[in-house]
């Protein structure tokens, strides 16, 4: 079966002017002569079972309107240069839903108590089923995320995807880094082991010498004059609940902003002043992404 049949029709990417198959190939057979094969019931019952999943598709289409969005975000056109760079967002998006997943299973067994909550990763890892593979892809997971959103954060510096008018992308992005920031060092106290709890204690004074909130936040941190009972609950928290959330909210404003402004030119393919252009035409080019230099 070929793949466009999964495809609900308005999905399917349209024709090329000359590519449509319609009113092509040999012309349809004499039909009194030699009428057509009735299809048996069994070609017909796998016919049907081989178009249930568009059937489905279209049946959700007709209910949603979906397929309209999506054709616009799928198919819409990207600027010429676009390069294997611009996949470091969708690849830190990966590393954050890959996280957010084995995190859910994780919590399904993590106790965070003092008193058991070593145990209960201890417990993951030499018990339970796959418990290990899972801890390490979170573990390790959570390097990857901070690796990715740095070179994703470089690429869209060094190609000026800050500039008007994707300034307020820019700004969510560095909540983004911070949000980033956070969930891997609340992350680091959950073990409970010793060194999660004097990196913690390093990290907390850390943040107490920064200037007039520093100390305010480092006590917000604590929460208590020791890291203790109440110091692992609030990092629990904040790292399961809060700062997960407002990531997930802040992602959505993120590629709605991505869809809605189109990316960046790389600066080596920006389009060249043309004599007797206004001052601003150069900018205006740049910042329009989609615009003038488009390309599938
Ligand atoms: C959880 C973290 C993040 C995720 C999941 C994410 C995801 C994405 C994706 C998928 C894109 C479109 C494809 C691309 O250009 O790579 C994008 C574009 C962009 N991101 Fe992020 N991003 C994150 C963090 C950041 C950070 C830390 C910054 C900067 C401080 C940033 C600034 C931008 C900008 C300015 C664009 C537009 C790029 C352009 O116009 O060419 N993002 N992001």
């Amino acid at each position: 079966m070929k793949l466009d049949a999964l495809i609900p029709a308005p999905l399917r990417r349209p024709a090329k002017p000359g590519e449509a198959k319609v009113g092509r190939g040999p012309a349809p057979a004499d039909l009194k002569s030699s009428p057509p094969e009735r299809p048996s019931d069994a070609e017909r019952i796998s016919g049907s079972a081989k178009e249930a999943p568009a059937d489905v598709l279209a049946w959700v289409d007709q209910r949603t309107a979906a397929s309209g969005f999506l054709t616009g975000l799928l198919y819409r056109k990207v600027p010429k240069g676009t390069n294997w760079f611009y996949t470091l967002g969708s690849a830190t998006l990966f590393a954050f839903i890959v996280q957010a997943t084995t995190g859910v299973f994780l919590a399904m067994f993590y106790t965070p108590s003092t008193s058991d909550a070593y145990a209960s990763i201890a417990h993951i890892n030499n018990d339970v089923f796959l418990g290990s593979f899972v801890h390490g892809m979170h573990k390790w997971g959570s390097s990857v995320m901070v690796i990715l959103v740095f070179l994703h954060m470089g690429r869209t510096f060094f190609f000026g995807a800050y500039k008007y008018p994707r300034e307020l992308n820019w700004v969510i992005g560095v909540v983004l880094l911070i949000l980033t920031m956070t969930m891997a060092f609340t992350g680091y106290l959950l073990p409970f082991d010793q060194r999660s709890f004097w990196a913690s204690v390093v990290g907390i004074n850390i943040n107490g010498t920064g200037p007039v909130l520093g100390p305010y936040l480092s006590d917000f941190l604590r929460a208590g004059p020791e890291i203790g009972a109440t110091t692992l609950s609030r990092f629990y928290s904040i790292h399961m609940l809060l700062v997960p959330g407002a990531i997930i909210a802040l992602i959505g404003a993120h590629l709605y902003l991505v869809v809605k402004l189109g990316t960046t030119a790389p600066p080596w393919v920006r389009t060249a002043k043309p004599k007797g252009a206004s001052p601003t035409a150069q900018l205006d080019a740049a910042g329009s992404g989609n615009g003038g230099q488009a390309s599938r």
